[in-house]
């Protein structure tokens, strides 16, 4: 896990608020001499007083692009953009051209490339009157051309994507209504170890798929359970489960952001994720044994959010985050991770989406629903995608009830305070209902839900604030009226202070499929000195309690508690804390 606040400067931008423009279409019809050519965009901007955030769509209407697709357009004013994703956007004075990642370079006719990019500017944000796509100005139709017969309509945009699967069946709207989940037995044997743990071990929680070698099972348990996947689902059968939760969280270059849960394959490893981990999964989940089983896979942590925040040129970057967003491995990989696992009509796919404390600001909320758009589309379908899980393994509290964006205190909004740093989000359960809209209105289903991990943000024990503070400095208000105790909340690692959560339970909220624990309580983030081991993770220092911080948690303590084994293996103390300081308190 890792995490991370946007540097700084990208925080301040969000002050002014937003405003949305959307504009478009080129005038001049253009045609090339043999093929059809035409091309539609659509073109917004959340505009704050000196940047924007832009959003192209552009769509094929002409003969397929096979060698790379360019989209280009001039801007009106000093819009000077500098970032992109999802397709490398340069800018030579006012002429700007975007172009296609080599992994997603054709574009069939009737299909579209969505990316985005942030940009400065000053006065008015007039938006580019004409886009031309590979040379043709996109005038919302096909030109005349000719037309082919492998393409006899150019105008009429066709199945956008061949390898579409087929309809899933019949999945139902909520996989975690009215059944009982799987308790997997290894956690709760181990958590039947710590006195008073059985108040809490019959918790359904997840089972990592944390390495090839958890898919078949292993004698190996030093960190990490010895069932496999088959294991598992036999055993949830006979539990009478209605549903099993399984992490995947195995892609190349993993972790990019930080070190303590870097896994086992190399950033070029794409062919192998796919074909010695996605591939037998899938086949696994395929057996006809398991159909009456809801089987909820949670797909990959923090990946697509570090490609949002984490790469070059951002305050924390890094050069491993550079890597997996131009090689297009992390996309990639979710996108045929949702394919191959949406497929079933018993499978349910949800991605993870970061939490409040990392995409709450205008900066990031915006371009990383878009990620996350564009790995489904990679996976040929948005209907792959059931819902998304926030707060995977993180602390942030689901509500902050005496520290609302909106709350003041003498005259100063909170927002102003260290602590929010402007950012639009408080807590979890807002962020989570305000991002389904969000990722509903850039082309998710009306129908997504959301899935909020409570394993460890109960924040309980003498420590709770009962009231707000009646301070009337803003820092001096917020420090004592806020849920979440966190130093900062760019801390991830095993944090002292910490409580159980809410208690798994389904349709808790609107637009909330379940409170899930999707980090087994009491396995650890990570170690808090070098420890040597077998499984490709490294030594964070966010996980060692004397380190000082870095730009991702504005230079703070890391809160991390002392003696942690290396993450995913079990932390007595931290489980012990966790029952100790729980909130609901246990009985
Ligand atoms: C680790 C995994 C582990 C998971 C659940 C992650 O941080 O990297 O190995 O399975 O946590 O504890």
């Amino acid at each position: 896990m890792s995490l991370r606040l946007p540097p700084a400067a990208r925080r301040l931008v969000t002050v002014a608020g937003a405003a949305a423009l959307v504009t478009g279409l080129g005038v001049v019809a253009a045609t090339q001499a043999s093929a059809a050519a035409g091309c539609r965009v659509s073109y917004s901007a959340n505009s704050w007083s000196t940047g924007f955030t832009g959003n192209v769509s552009v769509t094929n209407l002409g003969d397929p692009i096979t060698g790379g697709w360019r989209l280009e357009w001039d801007f009106a004013g000093n819009q000077r953009v500098t970032q992109g994703w999802s397709a490398t956007v340069t800018q030579s004075g006012t002429h700007v051209t975007a172009t296609g990642p080599s992994w997603a370079s054709s574009l069939a006719t009737g299909a579209s490339a969505t990316f985005g990019f942030n940009a400065d500017y000053s006065g008015t944000n007039t938006a580019p009157a004409s886009f031309s796509l590979n040379g043709t100005v996109c005038t919302g139709s096909a030109g005349p051309g000719t037309p082919s017969p492998s393409n006899p309509t150019p105008s009429n945009p066709g199945p956008s994507n061949p390898t579409t699967p087929p309809p899933a069946g019949s999945k139902v709207d909520n996989p975690y209504a009215g059944v009982q989940g799987y308790r997997n037995p290894e956690w709760q044997a181990k958590a039947n170890a710590e006195p008073g743990g059985s108040r809490v071990s019959n918790n359904p929680t997840a089972v990592w798929l944390d390495r090839i070698a958890a898919i078949e099972g292993t004698e190996d348990s030093s960190s990490n359970g010895s069932m496999g996947v088959r294991d598992h689902l036999d055993r949830a059968l006979t539990q009478g489960a209605g549903y099993i939760q399984f992490v995947i969280y195995n892609l190349p270059g993993r972790d990019c952001a930080a070190l303590a849960s870097n896994g086992e394959l190399g950033p070029n490893d794409l062919p192998r994720y796919k074909s010695e981990y996605i591939d037998p999964i899938a086949a696994i989940q395929a057996d006809p044994k398991y159909a009456s089983l809801r089987i909820i896979n949670i797909i990959e942590i923090d990946s697509l959010p570090n490609l949002v925040t984490n790469t070059s040129g951002q305050a924390g970057g890094t050069a491993m985050c550079d890597t997996m967003k131009a090689n297009g491995g992390y996309v990639q990989g979710v996108g045929y991770a949702l394919n191959k696992l949406g497929a079933l009509g018993n499978t349910y796919n949800y991605v993870d989406a970061a939490h409040h404390g990392w995409i709450g600001w205008d900066s990031n909320f915006l371009p990383t629903a878009n990620i996350l758009l564009q790995a489904a589309q990679a996976s040929g379908s948005v209907n792959n995608v059931h819902g998304f899980i926030v707060n995977t393994a993180n602390y942030s509290a689901l509500r902050e009830p005496y520290v609302q964006p909106t709350t003041t205190v003498n005259g100063v909004s909170v927002r102003q305070s260290k602590w929010v740093d402007w950012n639009q989000y408080t807590d979890e359960l807002t962020f989570a209902q305000a991002f389904r809209n969000q990722l509903v209105s850039v082309g998710f289903n009306s129908g997504i839900g959301m899935l909020i991990d409570t394993s460890r943000n109960g924040w309980g024990g003498s420590a709770r604030p009962t009231g707000p503070s009646t301070a009337t400095d803003v820092d001096t208000f917020v420090n004592q009226s806020r849920i979440d105790r966190r130093i900062h909340a760019g801390n991830w690692c095993n944090q002292s202070g910490a409580g159980l959560g809410e208690r798994p339970q389904a349709n808790p909220a609107s637009g909330i499929d379940a409170y899930v624990w999707v980090k087994p309580p009491g396995e650890s983030d990570g170690s808090s000195t070098l420890i040597p081991n077998d499984e490709g993770k490294g030594f964070d220092r966010m996980c060692d309690p004397t380190y000082t911080g870095n730009a991702r948690n504005g230079n703070n303590p890391s809160g991390a508690l002392p003696n942690a084994p290396i993450s995913g293996a079990w932390f007595s103390a931290q489980f012990q804390q966790l029952m100790a300081n729980a909130y609901p308190p246990l009985s």
